[in-house]
């Protein structure tokens, strides 16, 4: 579990260059460029992300898709474009993140089998986000990665994100905010106070 897909993608260690869509969510995008990766803006189309042969032949590490919901256009990926970046991504030996938010409302189709159902070689590292099912500001995500980046993601995410209880942390931050000033000087007088508005 992660506190959300920011989070999540920021736990892709790729160092080597990272495919996006464009147009694509700004939030991820800030998140790789604050961690110093190569970003390559990869234009899409009717069926998605549509790599040129002059992108195919320089290989990235990592492909940030969104085939659920492309955003911010909102088309789905096609089978047939999804077959190919799989197969691609097999063959060349990198990273397919597919970021599925937003996948569980479908109005018009059937939904499609998500590139990480399809997935055979175990090349994709998926994220998804209860923001919209719950709501954004529960801040829980997840992600589902192959079987052979299982430990690096856990121990990335232990070593990473010791933040902690953050609704306890929320509570306390307000408590202080709203009448710990004058008191905090005397630890004993704003314990009591702060067990007494529990
Ligand atoms: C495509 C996409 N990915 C991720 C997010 C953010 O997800 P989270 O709130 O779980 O970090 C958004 C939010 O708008 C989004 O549009």
């Amino acid at each position: 579990m992660t506190t959300g897909i920011h989070q999540s993608i920021d736990l892709a260690d790729a160092g080597d260059t990272i495919w996006t869509e464009d147009p694509c969510y700004w939030g991820v995008r800030s998140v790789l460029q604050v961690s110093g990766f190569d970003l390559k803006a990869i234009p899409v189309d009717a069926e998605g992300i549509a790599p040129a042969p002059a992108d195919l032949a320089a290989l990235p590490k990592l492909m940030l898709v969104t085939p659920s919901h492309q955003y911010p256009l909102g088309m789905v990926m096609s089978l047939a474009r999804r077959r190919m970046l799989l197969e691609y991504a097999r063959q060349h030996r990198c990273w397919i993140s597919e970021d599925d938010y937003d996948s569980e409302f479908r109005y018009g189709s059937r939904p499609l089998a998500s590139l990480q159902g399809m997935d055979t070689g175990g090349q994709v590292i998926y994220v998804g986000s209860f923001g919209k099912t719950l709501f954004p500001g529960l801040r829980i995500g997840y992600v589902v990665v192959p079987e052979a980046l299982a430990e690096s993601f856990a121990m990335a995410s232990a070593e990473l994100y010791r933040e902690g209880q953050l609704l306890q942390q929320a509570v306390l931050a307000e408590f202080i905010e709203q009448r710990g000033t004058s008191r905090r000087t005397s630890g004993a007088c704003a314990c009591s106070t702060a067990s007494a508005a529990t």
